[in-house]
């Protein structure tokens, strides 16, 4: 029998225990056997790009030529170099569905340019300023007040991410870099206080709200990364929260985020997106099983052959109907419930080519 389903999974790195974003892609792996949807995890930087104006299907990797997959998921996050975005633009030239496009993935990669494209869309974001150290700190304290933020442009997991309670917190902070550091991108960025240790990651898939946790950070810091130590607890979004949610996701062309969002005092404040969320702290808070959700919703979306329950189908609309408030809310609970699936029966797999 052959395969109805063919996807390949961008990761830059070996799938060792010491590598945090790897329990991730093992997750897709044992998602994609469960559809029985054949899933090749590949390095974008072996593939040999040749660009001509020839038509035909062209994949070189590791010196082998690889058959046109029907969907890429990319999952370089942070760490999408110019080479992995060139070969998703590459397979995005020859017709490959790609979740999330290369255009939505480097434009997440960025914190900056998040925030850009939300504040012309005038959705809440904290004011941020970029800059370099040493930095002007009157403006930024006329502008941000202290305490303030700073961030790298393209952090994760909370690193590079740091509270300066006062000018000399901060005067200490630029001290301490080194000169290439202190030349590099930074963002000063407003401190939400009402947010402190405190946010909810939601995750949209396919322009819908499938999940959302409330995340607390345990030892007092700012910071709620799951990464860091922090808990995660079910929470289910206001709809005010779930369309801005969604709101953020269509803004950034984003098929699949996770978005950070903080509590203000008067409303919510747009943290960050994430084109390639982690997701482990979500499925344990939630009892779900993201990558399935990823394959059923991106199959739905590119028409692809991937055997999804009409259960399935009824939770998405009933979430979507929930979130434009014809409905009342639902508890993640009867999410959950409506969302499991009974696990596809084994059937006999091809080999795969890499
Ligand atoms: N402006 C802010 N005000 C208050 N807390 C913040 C602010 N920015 C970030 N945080 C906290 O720090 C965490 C990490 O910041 P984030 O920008 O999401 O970086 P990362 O990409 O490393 O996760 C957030 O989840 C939030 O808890
Ligand atoms: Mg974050």
């Amino acid at each position: 029998m052959g395969i109805a389903v063919r996807c390949w999974l961008f990761f830059n790195r070996d799938l060792g225990p010491d590598v945090p974003e790897a329990a991730e892609v093992v997750r897709f792996q044992e998602a994609a056997r469960a559809l029985d949807i054949e899933l090749l995890v590949l390095k974008p930087s072996e593939f040999d790009l040749v660009v001509d104006s020839k038509h035909g299907w062209s994949a070189i990797y590791q010196g082998r030529e690889l058959y046109k997959p029907d969907l890429i998921i990319p999952r370089c996050g942070s760490e999408t170099s110019y080479f992995t975005l060139a070969v998703l633009r590459h397979f995005e030239r020859q017709g490959v569905a790609i979740a999330n496009s290369p255009a939505a993935v480097e434009s997440v990669a960025d914190k900056l340019h998040t925030l850009q494209v939300l504040a012309g869309a005038k959705l809440p974001i904290p004011k941020t300023i970029l800059g370099k150290f040493p930095a002007d700190v009157d403006l930024v304290e006329r502008e941000l007040g202290f305490p303030v933020v700073v961030k790298k442009l393209r952090g994760t997991r909370g690193a590079g991410v740091v509270l300066c309670n006062s000018r000399g917190d901060f005067d200490d902070l630029a001290a301490l870099l080194d000169g290439a550091t202190a030349a590099s991108d930074f963002l000063f960025q407003q401190y939400i206080k009402a947010s402190h240790g405190r946010d909810v990651r939601v995750l949209v898939i396919d322009g819908r709200v499938v999940a959302a946790m409330e995340r607390q950070s345990n030892d007092g810091g700012f910071k709620s990364n799951i990464s860091l130590g922090g808990s995660g607890k079910p929470f289910v979004p206001t709809p005010e929260m779930a369309e801005l949610a969604v709101q953020v996701a269509r803004e950034l062309k984003l098929d699949i985020a996770g978005i950070d969002i903080l509590f203000d005092k008067d409303g919510y404040r747009i943290c960050e997106a994430n084109s390639a969320p982690g997701f482990q702290g979500l499925e344990k808070a939630c009892a779900i099983d993201v990558p399935e959700l990823v394959f059923l919703a991106m199959g739905r979306k590119f028409g692809l052959p991937v055997r999804h329950s009409e259960r399935w189908e009824k939770a998405i609309d009933k979430a979507a109907r929930a979130m434009f408030g014809a409905i009342k809310t639902p508890t993640v609970e009867g999410l959950v419930e409506d969302m499991a699936l009974v696990p596809a029966p084994a059937r006999k797999r091809r080999k795969p080519l890499a």
